[in-house]
């Protein structure tokens, strides 16, 4: 443990924590093994607010039967490279990579694989379905819904959730490019850490009850999309894709994360999967994503930058540097992985 209370744990280990303490309190083994993987894939590159921290609430929802634990999950296609995927209320980390699995096996066949899941819970960091697609050679993008929380621009009240997006491409050398945004400035966990240190934020974050941006983080009634108009517009995107679309609850109607924990969430999400080979020359495309990389590395860093990424390199970099030190997790949740506790 450091001065920070922290405690470093190795990558498996700490897979094989999540993943018992997922069984012992009651989700099926192939359920919990998916969902390890996932808060695993977090944790490693330093998006903790999707890894360990939210251990309990999953535990919490598993047993309060807030997941439907033995679902009848059913793939139907309703064109040559389109399907629905519904997921029964399951854990959404596990229903959302089969329903991947599904479209890239559409695109692999026709080009084109687009598949909405229908009906899960939470899926995480959606970053890690298109990284698995993109490490099979396919192009893709996800999005999903999630609770209302944030302000359309201009108004006063929550309407839209963080609704996030997350596109992956492969290369012809090193991994996909991973790009895995939310659509809001921060995520509603930088206002509760901001809270525990009882610190201000910046006043582009969050908007107190009468809409009004606030620097107090006890202020805060609801977030702020990205770039205003246009993450609002990106976040109402992702709402008709991943719910109107699939039939689902939409906007302000879609279930809250935290309020009741014994409901179902019915949340959708919606995958794109696309097959380079289809498109043009494979191994070039391949090669000029390459290309691109290498330039945007050569591009002379600004004052305050040490150099120019690519999208999901800086998470890499951070996996690197957890392989060594082991992935940081709180005391508190590390004593309750290894307790008996079931939430
Ligand atoms: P973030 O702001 O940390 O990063 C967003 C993107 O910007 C990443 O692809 C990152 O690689 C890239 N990036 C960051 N700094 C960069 C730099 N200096 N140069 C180049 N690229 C850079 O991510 P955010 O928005 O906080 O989202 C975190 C996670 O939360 C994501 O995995 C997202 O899927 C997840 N999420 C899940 C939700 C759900 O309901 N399932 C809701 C909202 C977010």
């Amino acid at each position: 443990m450091d001065a920070e209370g922290l405690v470093y744990v190795e990558q498996g280990k700490l897979r094989h924590l999540f993943k018992e303490k997922l069984i012992n309190v009651g989700l099926p083994e192939i359920q919990a093994d998916k969902t390890a993987d996932l808060l695993i894939f977090a944790d490693a590159r330093g998006i903790h607010s999707h890894g360990s921290v939210r251990m309990q609430y999953y535990a919490e929802r598993i047993v309060k039967k807030g997941y439907n634990l033995q679902p009848k999950l059913k793939f139907t296609q309703q064109g040559p490279s389109s399907g629905t995927y519904f997921g029964d209320n399951a854990i959404g980390h596990y229903v959302a990579f089969e329903a991947m699995e599904e479209a890239i096996a559409l695109a692999q066949s026709s080009g084109i694989g687009m598949v909405g899941v229908q009906e899960m819970g939470h899926s995480g960091a959606i970053g890690y379905f298109v990284e698995h697609a993109a490490q099979q050679g396919m192009v893709a993008l996800t999005v999903c819904q999630s609770d209302p929380m944030v302000v359309p621009f201009g108004g006063t009240e929550p309407y839209f959730g963080t609704n996030p997006i997350a596109f992956a491409s492969p290369r012809a050398s090193g991994n996909p490019i991973l790009f895995d945004m939310a659509t809001t400035v921060q995520a509603w966990g930088k206002i509760l850490d901001a809270r525990s240190k009882q610190k201000n934020i910046p006043d582009t974050w969050a908007v107190d009850a009468q809409g009004e941006p606030t620097t107090d983080p006890f202020e805060v009634a609801a977030l702020l999309p990205v770039a205003g108009p246009k993450g609002y517009g990106l976040m109402m995107m992702v709402d008709i894709l991943a719910g109107s679309l699939l039939g689902l609850p939409f906007g302000k109607h879609v279930t809250s994360m935290y309020e009741d924990l014994s409901q179902y969430r019915r949340l959708g999400q919606f995958h794109i999967v696309i097959n380079p080979a289809y498109f043009g020359d494979e191994a070039q495309f391949l090669r000029q994503v390459s290309d691109m990389v290498d330039e945007l590395h050569d591009i002379e860093p600004a004052k305050a930058f040490d150099q120019v990424y690519y999208p999901g390199e800086i998470q890499e970099e951070v996996k690197k540097n957890y392989a060594e030190s082991g992935i940081p997790v709180a005391r508190s949740i590390y004593d309750y992985l290894i307790s008996d506790i079931s939430y």
